[in-house]
């Protein structure tokens, strides 16, 4: 057995040094508040953690019941939703794209809608400009869901700004990791006192919990990298697919018994020194995917998602294929090969049978055809053009 085999992370990671381990001069906090552009940062230990303390807030402040999301997101949003006892409301996504209808969500809103999160899918900005007015109209909140674009920015302004709430996630695999953990922002600053003050009153320390996702960081540190990576990662994702279990080999089996605990200060440390090299990191990345992806497009009847936004992030590129069968066709070709090919989320967020029975049935096409038809390349440094020109030799291959 080649116990060396090289893996892929299905996303970009940034990988920490052993010099991340030593103090930093500055708090996780100070360094985001640079590099996102608001005084008001609040550091949580998940994006689902963070979006229950920005929902309990909203919540306490307002008697409304609803949550609006997207039809194609994580089942973590709303797994946060559900925990805070309000109810998720789906509203679907444009054909081949993951941001909302707004018809369709006019259609849905009303007065009991508390907040309506649009989600910035993959790195890519969604356009919360125009559901800002309508948002206005019905007195609903805005929480933006910038999980996967940390670093996103549109001009200048970072994502997560322009609605009343951002989060923002610092687990597995997000650019930057502190293993597990989440960011809030609020520009507004009564908002933003009255999240703190939420977050002093819901979030407990926890030393136990915590001492815990230190050792993972550490495991993180020393395994997050090719040559290790599989006995972590490749090894149960390979188990899982054999079993035909996408839920779990895409990591969709959330729990609805999730920690919410206090992130130590030397944790965030870590992660302030590793901010310092994200810039450079994602602006290395967003070359790579662009140029991959001019070669991608060439291939007939495959689609790339982009946006014209030229500040965006690449963790992975999101392809849609003609139909769910050649799309079934290509991950099962590529996703078990270490190369970084895969699925984002397996369902439309509503047809998950843990989640069923917290929707009302749904009427979401776009939503359903783009679970359906959608796969994930990695835009991890580590997938080099050999292995780039082997996948982009199956997908031709394939599409002809
Ligand atoms: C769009 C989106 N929202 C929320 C989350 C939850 O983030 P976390 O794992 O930090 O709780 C994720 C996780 O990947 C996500 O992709």
């Amino acid at each position: 057995m080649n116990f060396f085999h090289y893996e892929v992370p299905p996303t970009a990671g940034l990988p920490l040094h052993l010099s991340d381990f030593f103090p930093s001069a500055h708090s996780l906090e100070e360094k985001l508040s640079q590099f996102i552009g608001t005084h008001n940062v609040q550091i949580e230990c998940s994006a689902t953690s963070a979006l229950v303390v920005a929902l309990t807030s909203l919540k306490n402040l307002s008697p409304k019941k609803k949550v609006i999301i997207s039809a194609y997101t994580c089942p973590w949003v709303p797994i946060a939703i559900i925990h805070c006892g309000l109810m998720p409301v789906v509203c679907d996504s444009n054909k081949e794209h993951f941001d909302f209808n707004l018809k369709k969500l006019e259609s849905i809103l009303n007065d009991d809608i508390l907040a309506i999160i649009p989600t910035h899918l993959a790195g890519k900005i969604a356009d919360v400009k125009k559901i800002l007015p309508l948002a206005k109209k019905y007195g609903a909140f805005v929480i933006e869901d910038g999980a996967q674009a940390l670093g996103a920015r549109t001009k200048k302004q970072s994502v997560g700004l322009l609605g009343d709430i951002g989060i923002f996630s610092l687990g597995v695999g997000k650019g930057l990791s502190i293993f597990a953990g989440g960011v809030i922002v609020a520009k507004n600053k009564p908002l933003f006192a009255h999240i703190q003050k939420m977050s002093a009153l819901i979030v407990p320390t926890n030393y136990l919990m915590e001492t815990k996702r230190l050792l993972e960081l550490i495991f993180y540190y020393i395994f997050y990298r090719p040559s290790l990576l599989r006995f972590v990662f490749g090894i149960p994702l390979r188990h899982h697919l054999k079993k035909s279990d996408f839920i779990k080999a895409a990591g969709d089996n959330c729990s609805f018994k999730f920690p919410i605990h206090r992130v130590s200060r030397y944790r965030k440390y870590i992660g302030s020194n590793a901010l310092n090299r994200l810039n450079d990191f994602l602006n290395s990345n967003r070359e790579k995917a662009l140029s991959r992806l001019r070669k991608l497009e060439r291939i007939k009847g495959l689609k790339v998602l982009k946006t014209k936004e030229p500040k965006e992030t690449w963790p992975f590129i999101l392809l849609m294929m003609p139909n769910q069968k050649i799309r079934d066709q290509m991950t099962a070709a590529l996703w078990s090969k270490s190369l970084g090919v895969g699925r984002l989320f397996i369902e439309e967020i509503s047809n998950y049978d843990y989640l069923k029975p917290y929707f009302k049935k749904t009427n979401v096409p776009a939503g359903k055809q783009f679970a359906a038809n959608t796969m994930i390349i990695s835009n991890s440094p580590w997938l080099t053009d050999k292995h780039f020109n082997e996948i982009y030799r199956v997908l031709n291959l394939h599409l002809k």
